[in-house]
């Protein structure tokens, strides 16, 4: 299954992932410009992504602990979502999203 993955720069790339890896994981191994400081343990938001307008209604809503960590990010939009709270399957084969600033190692 695969990610469609928009970086910060605007370059489109394809990944590959596996079924129960952390979106997360997947953007991470394959290279991309994610923090990803606290390793998936919901208590960083530098794993934040904007979920494409077509698949928000798939992946549904964060949860509280997640939105109280997405409120600490300044560029917190109504389709960000932390990338570790994020687990490939096959309903999410396909999935678009974009990297946000706050995600960049170089911020
Ligand atoms: S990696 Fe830290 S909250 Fe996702």
């Amino acid at each position: 299954m695969k990610i469609l993955v928009t970086d910060q720069a605007g370059a489109e790339h394809e990944l590959e992932g596996l079924e129960g890896w952390r979106v997360m994981e997947v953007i991470r191994d394959w290279g991309l410009n994610i923090k990803a400081e606290c390793g998936g343990a919901l208590s960083c938001a530098t794993c934040h992504i904007y979920v494409d307008k077509d698949w928000t209604g798939v992946i549904g809503a964060p949860s509280d602990e997640e939105e109280d960590m997405l409120d600490s990010v300044g560029d917190v939009r109504p389709n960000s979502r932390l990338s570790c709270q994020i687990l490939m399957s096959d309903a999410l084969d396909g999935l678009k999203l974009t990297l946000t600033p706050s995600a960049a190692k170089d911020v």
